[in-house]
């Protein structure tokens, strides 16, 4: 028999609070166009976005999560030092290593909390949760922290049509913890690295540093994308994920209150509503008019839009879906705190 005891945690997890950070340099589609020879119309037509927010140079990743988690540790009701851990969702932290997370947790007045990075670009927060989910009710935490954080503005190319009127700025935290009854249903994740090189950073470090046999590019390996595959595989798979996670929570469509798609393109968000059959009475997350594509942030932020605006309400039931470069998903229905 083995000597060792094992760890116990509480029976269920739940989103204690949410909180988010919008970069105070607001940038309207006029702005963006005459880089890429776009208008607002097409910009707005193919997309939904009238505006995006990037941050100014005070407005670091840290800074940005900081601000975001505070709020959350607040709405959740609980102090910094009951975070045993704080997991970070980016791909826009500028430091190889360490994981800003630990400079997070620090600042944040954590007691030592646990902390790393993670690297699922826009699937990236539902991931997070997932984990939190787990390690609460796997006994590893009282509380965890999971933060969204993007300055996505440092690697876009503004001269690329295809990513420079999309990617956005800025941070969402949400506070998991114990529950009496489940608030965060079974995760449905997964990856499709046949697609990998759809979404990207351009160039490796060593292509931009230089190697012995060849000379470096020296500038910044910015984000690639090919959106038309993307978008016609965001619209088709991710309306089923979706659906698998309403089922595997046990949620029908009739119990659905909310619905939080990573705010990628307004055209794949109402794809997948119709493809998903969602009732009229189901409030939807629309944030991307205003925020733009900000990635890990994206549905922690919209989410927080909607609590704000009176749009979701404490104890509804919203399904949170994820996809982004991988190709990563992750979907799963919670509570709203
Ligand atoms: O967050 C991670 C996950 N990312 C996504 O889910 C993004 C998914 N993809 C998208 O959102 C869309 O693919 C975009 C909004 C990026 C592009 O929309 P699209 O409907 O897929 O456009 P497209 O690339 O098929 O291009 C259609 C036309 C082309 O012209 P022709 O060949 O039809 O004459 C493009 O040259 O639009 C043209 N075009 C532009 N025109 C003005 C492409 N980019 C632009 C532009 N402005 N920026």
């Amino acid at each position: 028999m083995s000597p060792l005891s094992g760890a116990t945690g509480s029976q269920h997890a739940a989103i204690l609070g949410i909180g988010g950070y919008r970069p105070s340099r607001v940038i309207p589609n006029s702005e963006v166009i005459a880089a890429i020879d776009s208008s607002d119309e097409w910009i707005q037509q193919r997309s939904g976005i009238r505006q995006r927010r990037w941050a100014a140079p005070h407005e670091t990743v840290q800074m940005m999560s900081v601000d975001a988690a505070r709020k959350a540790i607040d709405r959740a009701g609980i102090s910094a030092e009951q975070i045993d851990c704080v997991i970070v969702a980016t791909v826009s932290h500028m430091l190889q290593t360490p994981a800003v997370a630990t400079a997070i947790a620090h600042e944040l007045g954590t007691n030592k909390a646990a902390a790393f990075d993670i690297s699922a670009a826009c699937a990236g927060f539902c991931h997070g949760v997932a984990l939190a989910s787990d390690m609460v009710r796997g006994g590893s935490v009282g509380h965890a922290l999971v933060i969204g954080v993007e300055r996505l503005s440092d690697l876009t190319d503004l001269h690329d049509r295809g990513t420079a009127f999309i990617f956005a700025d800025g941070a969402g935290a949400a506070v998991v913890g114990p529950s009496d009854e489940p608030r965060i249903g079974p995760v449905v994740w997964g990856s499709d690295g046949e697609q990998f090189d759809l979404i990207r950073q351009k160039e490796d470090w060593r292509d931009v540093v230089g190697t012995p046999d060849r000379p470096g590019t020296g500038t910044m390996p910015h984000l690639m994308m090919q959106g038309n595959p993307v978008f016609r595989w965001a619209s088709y798979a991710m309306a089923k994920i979706g659906q698998q996670a309403l089922d595997r929570a046990g949620v029908s469509i009739d119990d659905l209150d909310v619905f939080v798609p990573h705010q990628a393109n307004m055209r794949i968000i109402d794809a997948m509503a119709r493809s998903m059959k969602l009732p009229e009475r189901v409030r939807i997350a629309r944030d991307i008019a205003e925020q733009g594509n900000t990635s890990a942030a994206s549905i922690p932020l919209a989410l927080e839009r909607m609590i704000d605006d009176g749009e979701a309400r404490s104890g509804d039931t919203a399904l949170l879906v994820a996809f982004g470069a991988g190709l990563a998903y992750a979907a799963q229905v919670v509570t709203v705190p």
